[in-house]
């Protein structure tokens, strides 16, 4: 059977010698890891370059960049893709303003091995610049890094990706967001009623981008389409597939477990990197998905941004576990991050809250100042994560003790993640109209000029 190699898969080789033995080394690291915990190496292939090089004399021979090799079978290219970006297990999960350049560089410090962009808008990106050189920020130690896109037109994807094809290690499909924005611009896990988009789309991307196309699926109700789903994925060219465990209904992840089953199905037919996401609560937790589950690496989102070094492995020795003083340390950190890389407030607001939550619940007048936010920059939440670090001191507890109930405060975080909902909604409209507006008047002044000129 004949397999298109693309673009990527001869970048890829191209670049394999720098990539082996940064491979190698992290390939390595993790190994000892898992092998230390008894995971065997079921789902970690040694890298080892036999085939590869084989592979790179056969491609190097032609002078086409897209090239028929008829014994590169599509499973074997993503493995070497994954292999060469070091195999990695422990990544950040794709979040709309939370996986941005500051937080990304402060969980790689802290364990991390890769991370997603947060989710980008193609048309959005494709566009509109102001949108592009916010929303997309990089750095050159920000790798592994897919960058995630939600689309639902092959062509905007592309032109989209385009931008950002040689920064990252792969561009990732967003089919997984539930949100009422995804189900209003039909993209995400309002795909999963559209498959054949979703097809022409990863074919799209596998066919002309320089890096591989991943994709992030949430389960379907029933385990036997959920693994139909994604074959068909894999079949159109996905080189990793990242699955959560919810159903697009089960929008409130803290309240449904993720179901680790229909993970452990659709590992178990693909023949590409998988990864899973639900549930990652810890390290262990992460290291007990990986064996039950099989998966080749995990996702977590809601407790990473808890616990930014969620994965260090300093977290399972012992004294290493989580207290509630890393919490202000770690915005500490987080706030270096952002004097190196600026990131819009909105994003800082946002992490402070996770950050710095428990405290916060305590002392309250500390949680006003920064919901309203006039006068707070970042030397003013240094001052207030040193703040809570010294009346902890006083009081001589390492642990707050909440003055709003817990009732009320998981009212007010419900309340918050839907008030940044609907920004995010708003935001995108505005957006979109934006373009639209500079279309019309870019159509207009065409216009013009035609009439013009045939006067
Ligand atoms: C604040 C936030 C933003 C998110 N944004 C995205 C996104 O941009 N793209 C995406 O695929 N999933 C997004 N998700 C979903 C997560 O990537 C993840 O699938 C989900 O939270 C389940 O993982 P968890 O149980 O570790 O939280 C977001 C989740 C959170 C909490």
């Amino acid at each position: 059977m004949h397999k298109v190699v693309s673009h990527w898969h001869f970048r890829m080789l191209e670049s394999s010698v720098t990539h082996y033995y940064r491979a190698i080394a992290k390939a390595s690291l993790t190994l000892s890891c898992m092998h230390r915990l008894n995971l065997g190496s079921k789902s970690l292939k040694s890298p080892v370059p036999a085939r590869f090089f084989a592979h790179k004399s056969r491609i190097y021979s032609t002078k086409s960049s897209m090239v028929q090799v008829s014994d590169v079978p599509h499973s074997s290219a993503a493995w070497e893709w994954f292999r060469s970006i070091g195999s990695p297990a422990w990544w950040v999960a794709p979040m709309v303003d939370q996986s941005e350049l500051a937080f990304r560089e402060l969980c790689r410090k802290h364990g991390s091995t890769a991370a997603y962009t947060p989710m980008l808008h193609a048309r959005l990106f494709r566009d509109g610049h102001i949108y592009r050189k916010e929303m997309f920020t990089t750095c050159p130690g920000d790798r592994p890094l897919l960058a995630q896109f939600c689309a639902n037109d092959p062509d905007i994807l592309l032109a989209a990706a385009r931008y950002v094809e040689d920064q990252v290690d792969g561009v990732d499909i967003n089919l997984g967001c539930p949100q009422r924005i995804a189900k209003k611009g039909k993209y995400g896990a309002y795909l999963m009623d559209d498959i054949d988009l979703v097809e022409r789309m990863v074919r799209k991307l596998a066919d002309n981008l320089t890096v591989p196309v991943t994709v992030k699926i949430r389960r379907f109700p029933n385990i036997d389409d959920t693994v139909d789903y994604a074959k068909r994925l894999e079949a159109a060219g996905a080189s990793l597939l990242a699955i959560h465990g919810r159903t697009r209904e089960q929008k409130r992840a803290k309240e449904v477990l993720a179901d680790w089953e229909v993970i452990k199905a659709v590992k178990a037919a693909l023949t590409i990197p998988v990864l899973a996401n639900g549930n990652i609560r810890d390290l262990a937790d992460a290291y007990e998905c990986m064996k039950y589950t099989g998966a080749d690496g995990v996702l977590s989102a809601e407790s990473l941004l808890e616990d930014p070094a969620l994965y260090s492995q300093r977290r399972l020795q012992p004294g290493g576990a989580v207290t509630f003083l890393d919490g202000p340390r770690m915005a500490i950190e987080y706030v270096d991050q952002c004097r190196q890389h600026t990131t819009p407030w909105r994003m800082v607001k946002g992490h402070l809250f996770k950050l710095l939550g428990p405290w916060l619940s305590e002392y309250t007048d500390l949680r006003d100042e920064l919901n309203i936010g006039k006068d707070v920059d970042l030397d003013r939440a240094v001052e207030m994560c040193n703040e809570i670090m010294a009346r902890a001191e006083e009081s001589g507890r390492d642990y707050p003790i909440p003055q709003i109930s817990a009732r009320k405060l998981a009212k007010m975080e419900e309340e918050a993640a839907k008030k940044a909902a609907i920004e995010e909604q708003e935001r995108e409209a505005d957006a979109l109209k934006e373009i639209e507006h500079q279309g019309a008047e870019q159509r207009k002044g065409k216009e013009q000029n035609t009439m013009a000129m045939a006067k």
